[in-house]
């Protein structure tokens, strides 16, 4: 016969065991800045160097999120709002499958940083400003957006006729101007590295 008596338990695992068995600390490294100033450039560098380094990663990005489960969004303040909502909740899930999360967006209003902070524990959330220029970000043009939008053709374009609002006291301020890609990268890998984000890091 067979025992009735028997408690299946339950293992909860984690959001800690799912990290450390990833030899890591879960986060966000929140991206902010202007069009053309080189977040997705940088999260895509930064991301495939921390895979390199055997670390667990996922990397968020403005453009390819806008085709999918943000699709129905346009750039009014309620639909940058509402974007960045959604993937404030998903970075979450993803810091609770204990992965350092890699977001994208331009995010351009302080409020909406400031819940996405609030969504996850203190330490989980470092806000990355990606510091460019709004002129060499409307020099580069790598889109054509700026000249557009400076004809009237694109309606609230961030930096011309939408504000950028930039953060005050970032956990890491990246001043792109006159630095490779690589260093740029490497000065966010050394900060993860001191405040002991990356403890089994084969390097
Ligand atoms: S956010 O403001 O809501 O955070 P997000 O990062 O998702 O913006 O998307 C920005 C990208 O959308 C830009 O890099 C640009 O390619 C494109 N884009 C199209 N229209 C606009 C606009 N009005 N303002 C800013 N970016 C725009």
């Amino acid at each position: 016969m067979r025992e009735k008596n028997i408690v299946w338990h339950h293992h909860q695992l984690s959001k800690e065991e799912r990290s450390s068995q990833k030899g890591q600390k879960q986060c966000v490294l929140w991206f902010t800045g202007l069009s053309g100033s080189g977040k997705s450039t940088i999260a895509n560098a930064l991301e495939a160097k921390l895979y390199e380094m055997g670390q667990h990663t996922y990397l968020l990005d403005g453009d390819n999120i806008r085709h999918g489960l943000n699709k129905d969004l346009g750039f009014s303040d309620e639909d940058r709002v509402e974007n960045i909502r959604r993937i404030g909740e998903v970075s979450k899930l993803f810091v609770d499958a204990g992965l350092i999360v890699i977001s994208a967006f331009i995010s351009p209003f302080h409020s909406d940083r400031q819940i996405v902070r609030n969504l996850v524990e203190s330490g989980e959330f470092l806000e990355v400003f990606i510091d460019t220029p709004l002129e060499i970000c409307e020099q580069r043009d790598p889109k054509g957006l700026y000249q557009k939008a400076r004809k009237g053709e694109i309606p609230t374009f961030t930096g011309i006729s939408s504000p950028y609002e930039a953060p005050a006291t970032p956990e890491i301020h990246i001043l792109t101007a006159e630095k490779s890609i690589d260093e740029l990268v490497n000065m966010i890998i050394s900060y993860l590295q001191e405040k002991g984000y990356l403890y089994a890091s084969t390097y």
